[in-house]
């Protein structure tokens, strides 16, 4: 299976910051934001790697992640995303990467505490359909939220504004090489983005979208208090958790 991991967007919840440099590549405690998503594929034993990213400050990811011999890959695969067309557009990049095998999808913003090998193992063990990852949450109006119905995701909304569930919508995607039909078919939201969203409800619609509730901390850095909040929860768990482990190396 392969991995794509999105870093493009305008980043403009973390202004002035983000003026000069990319969201991804600000700090979350002791690394770039973007090497926790990175060592999450790795960890999960994804060794093809394509990063999505885009703006003014594209050629920075190069320089800090060269080509991947940090994180133990052999190589770093990159596209780039002209505009800021949504979550959906920046993954109909990763068509030709992808060439037919399944992908798993991952946020550059999102950190997760506990491994994901176990449910990438689950979808690569069936690899038909999608799932998501879904995390329990006390703000869900501030992402995508599904309704579970009878052991099912039967709906998700984006940002509602009285959400049906607590269950947030992280930014962790399985897709089948179906995905990339279902991109094309996409109409812009009312706020002009091609929405990931979107593309999880054609599953749901099809029968076919899986999920997994994670239960370790889950944290979307995308704003300056949930970056706040990242911070705190990964100085916190410092030497407990999967993300211990790559510091040192991946430092040097
Ligand atoms: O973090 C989980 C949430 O991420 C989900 O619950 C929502 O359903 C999903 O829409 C998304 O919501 P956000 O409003 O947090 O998305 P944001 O615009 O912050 O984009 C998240 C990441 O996606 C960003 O860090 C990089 C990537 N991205 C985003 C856009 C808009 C791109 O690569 N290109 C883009 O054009």
């Amino acid at each position: 299976m392969k991995g794509v991991l999105l870093a493009g967007g305008l980043g403009t919840r973390l202004l002035p910051m983000t003026r000069v440099t990319n969201k991804h590549l600000l700090p979350v405690y002791d690394r770039p934001m973007i090497y926790f998503p990175l060592q999450q594929l790795v960890h999960a034993g994804i060794r093809d790697i394509l990063v999505v990213t885009g703006g003014d400050h594209a050629g920075d990811f190069l320089k800090l992640l060269r080509n991947g011999h940090d994180f133990g890959l052999e190589h770093l695969g990159y596209a780039y995303q002209e505009g800021e067309g949504g979550i959906a557009e920046a993954l109909g990049l990763a068509e030709h990467f992808a060439a037919g095998e399944p992908i798993v999808v991952i946020l550059g913003d999102n950190l997760f505490q506990d491994s994901l090998t176990g449910p990438i193992q689950r979808f690569r063990d069936d690899p038909h359909g999608a799932m998501i990852l879904l995390k329990e949450v006390h703000d869900p109006e501030r992402f995508g939220v599904a309704t579970v119905e009878g052991g099912r995701v039967t709906r998700i909304v984006e940002k509602p504004t009285a959400p049906e569930s607590n269950l947030a919508v992280t930014g962790c995607y399985l897709y089948d090489h179906r995905v990339f039909d279902v991109v094309r078919g996409l109409e812009p939201s009312g706020r002009g983005e091609l929405e990931i969203t979107d593309v999880n409800n054609r599953y749901v619609e099809w029968g076919t979208l899986k999920h997994h509730v994670v239960t370790g901390w889950w944290a979307d850095a995308g704003t300056v208090p949930s970056l706040h909040r990242a911070t705190g929860l990964v100085a916190a768990d410092r030497g407990n958790s999967v993300l211990a482990d790559f510091g040192s190396k991946a430092a040097g």
